[in-house]
């Protein structure tokens, strides 16, 4: 490893979180991470207890056969069954209130701030976002990468557009179903900078491994840059490699599926590619989002990803070294 990646690695990584349910960094995820705890340690104190006493039973037998006094032990047997039932009654009472508060605790964000809006599409295998704005021309579309403001409340609204999938951040929310017709509802908050894992937790075709997603907190000014970088078209091409590469994407067929703000490329099949660079990775989560990748994602998608609905390009040397500067210009 060079010592340029090791330094990169390390610049990196306070910002990437774990994945992990027990790793909260919301008052949502919190809220059920505290219920978990409360169940384990609850449940372990229980098989304790039962095996201990289960030990203790096998120890105590032979001198009880030899206890004359039988019916002693009998009554003594009875009170015991009679009070573990009724523990056992109370934690499961207990339980159950508990599993209401956080349900209670986690069904709406508090009131008094204004949550954002962010839909979410679900799409074999990736997933569209789009930040609403009451000026048409100030909407954002991006896949695959959900920034957010932390400290502030998000309402996640979803569909699909093919299969049912389900978006899953176990740092912040658990799963809900993005369901084709029907728009679903989920919310989280995320308290904690920093970028967090998720990933599709329904199966839908072939490749619902590779359909993950990234949650980016940030304080709120950079929020605020980056949604403004988002409304911006895409810059025309700086120099005749960029060009050619733009030409390239509009004749070989990209522009059919692929949208670019500023440019004729209007296709919704897949992912807006307007600020492609900006983002951490390309193909939802499979590959970091470098040049050496993207060349071998617009080549042959198939071999990464086999049974996406991107096809693979045969484009002759030069074309596709003009075609990856331009979509590396893409910021
Ligand atoms: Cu989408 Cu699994």
């Amino acid at each position: 490893m060079t010592r340029s990646l090791i330094a990169a690695l390390l610049l990196q990584a306070p910002r990437y979180h774990r994945q992990s349910a027990l790793d909260s960094a919301g008052p949502r995820a919190a809220a059920v991470e505290t219920l978990w705890w409360l169940m384990l340690t609850v449940a372990t104190i229980v098989i304790v207890l039962v095996v201990a006493t289960l030990a203790h039973g096998a120890f105590r037998r032979r001198a009880a056969a030899e206890d004359p006094a039988g019916q002693a032990m009998d009554r003594r047997l009875t009170r015991w069954v009679v009070t573990s039932v009724a523990i056992t009654l109370l934690i499961q009472v207990g339980f159950l209130v508990a599993n209401y508060a956080v349900g209670r605790a986690i069904a709406a964000p508090r009131r008094d701030q204004t949550a954002l809006l962010v839909d979410i599409i679900g799409h074999q295998w990736w997933w569209e976002v789009r930040y609403q704005d009451s000026l048409p021309s100030n909407l954002v579309t991006t896949a695959n990468e959900v920034h957010v403001p932390v400290g502030r409340p998000v309402i996640l609204r979803m569909t699909s557009r093919d299969v049912i999938h389900s978006f899953f951040a176990p740092n912040l929310f658990g799963k809900k179903d993005l369901v084709p017709g029907r728009t679903t509802q989920t919310w989280f908050q995320a308290d904690t900078p920093g970028v967090y894992r998720g990933q599709c937790a329904e199966f839908c075709g072939h490749q619902h491994a590779k359909m993950a997603f990234f949650i980016v907190a940030e304080p709120p000014p950079e929020f605020a840059r980056w949604l403004d970088a988002q409304r911006q078209a895409a810059p025309p091409p700086s120099d005749t490699l960029q060009q050619r590469g733009q030409l390239a994407f509009m004749a070989g067929g990209c522009a059919l599926c692929h949208a670019i703000n500023g440019t004729p490329a209007g296709g919704r099949v897949g992912p807006d590619l307007t600020h492609l660079k900006s983002r951490l990775t390309i193909a939802a989560g499979t590959l970091s989002n470098t040049r050496g990748n993207l060349g071998g994602w617009v080549v042959d998608p198939q071999r990464i990803k086999p049974g996406t609905y991107m096809p693979s390009n045969s484009l002759a040397p030069a074309d596709l070294r003009a075609l990856l500067a331009y979509l590396e210009s893409l910021k």
